[in-house]
């Protein structure tokens, strides 16, 4: 029975790891947790188990990282904590390198120090491949970040690759493509599609039953309906990233769906999910989607960003092949357990 650390565990990959680290092995787990003047527990809330255990933790204060290494001596240490929306980079670049990069570098600093046979996980992104050469990308791709996010994640990748090729530690940090839940937070598109159409959906139904909306229906507003992502299930990624931890030498893996969908394909699976028909007129910021004369889904520019990554479509070959990782869940799957998790009961 071995010691694991967790940062982030409150937060979707978080809660999910626990999950499957209590179901699949017999450590014990230290979920580290920012303290917050009102807690967000909502995706941990269900987690109560006598090797769970949580504990202060934040990422951004070396005294605080360095003395949870010192003292706990985990044998895996898996950092999952980040500030994980892009669309914020661009206000709070700062707290983005310090969240995502400073942080990685204290912690390995602290294993290096106090625990170097510590296996450890940093939370790496696609969005570092950024403004892509080619597609699908693999491990082979170069770093090309677009924005204060991907640039953070980035230097944090490098750091990982320091630290293991200088120390000999066993330090990896995967390319996770997008990866969505039910309990992905709703800044996401793919959580704002699905809450948004349960919403119309409902608004809908009430109609119908001429129970009337004071004020009529209000559609649901996005950005850029043309970006294309990689999506998965974020519980199958949770097993991929145990099993880049478990292996006789640490490399880096891209963890991915390879296939790749735009964001009004997975506004019409979750409409389609709904059973919500309609058609998308007009181009651009005046595109619509529109049912029986109501605009349901509406561009609005306040949703675009000062750099796009325009298309991510990953291949995860090198994982299937030397993991043996295998995703379970599909595109269709991921979007109908959102959205009928989302689907307002009545
Ligand atoms: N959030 C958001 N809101 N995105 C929108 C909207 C909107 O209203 N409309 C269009 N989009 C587009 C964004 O411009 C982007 O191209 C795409 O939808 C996905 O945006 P997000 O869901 O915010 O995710 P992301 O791709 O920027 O980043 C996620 O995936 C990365 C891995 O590639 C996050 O989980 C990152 O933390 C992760 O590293």
């Amino acid at each position: 029975m071995g010691e694991i650390i967790i940062t982030g565990v409150s937060g979707q990959d978080g809660s999910y790891m626990v999950d499957y680290l209590l179901e699949n092995t017999n450590h014990n787990i230290y979920g580290g947790v920012r303290r917050l003047s009102v807690k967000n527990h909502q995706n941990i809330k269900h987690i109560n188990h006598p090797r769970f255990k949580l504990i202060d933790l934040d990422v951004t204060d070396p005294v605080n990282i360095t003395g949870v290494i010192r003292n706990i001596k985990p044998d895996y240490f898996i950092n999952l904590a980040a500030n994980s929306f892009v669309g914020s980079s661009w206000e709070m670049p700062i707290n983005h390198y310090q969240t995502n990069a400073l942080a990685v570098l204290h912690q390995l600093e602290a294993i290096r120090q106090y625990c170097p046979s510590c296996r450890y996980y940093n939370a790496g992104s696609s969005e570092e491949f950024g403004d892509v050469q080619y597609s699908p990308q693999d491990e082979k791709h170069p770093l090309r970040p677009r924005s204060p996010y991907g640039a953070a994640k980035a230097s944090a990748r490098h750091l990982v690759k320091v630290y293991r090729e200088s120390f000999d530690l066993y330090a990896v940090q995967g390319w996770l493509f997008n990866h969505e839940s039910e309990r992905r937070g709703e800044e996401f598109v793919t959580r704002k599609i699905t809450k948004g159409i349960a919403r119309i959906a409902h608004q809908l139904d009430l109609e119908k039953h001429m129970v009337g909306v004071v004020g009529g229906i209000k559609p649901l507003n996005l950005g850029n309906l043309d970006a294309k992502r990689d999506w998965s299930h974020a519980e199958d990624f949770v097993y991929g990233i145990w099993l880049m931890m478990n292996q006789n030498e640490p490399k880096d893996y891209v963890l991915s769906s390879n296939e790749t969908h735009s964001v009004r394909d997975f506004v019409n699976a979750a409409l389609e999910q709904a059973g919500i028909s309609g058609e998308w007129t007009g181009k651009g910021i005046n595109e619509k989607f529109v049912h029986n004369g109501k605009v349901l889904v509406e561009v609005n520019p306040q949703f675009y960003r000062p750099a796009e990554v325009e298309l991510l479509l990953g291949d995860s070959t090198k994982a299937r092949d030397e993991l043996m990782w295998e995703p379970q869940n599909d595109f269709k799957t991921l979007v109908s357990r959102m959205y009928d998790n989302d689907k307002i009961k009545v």
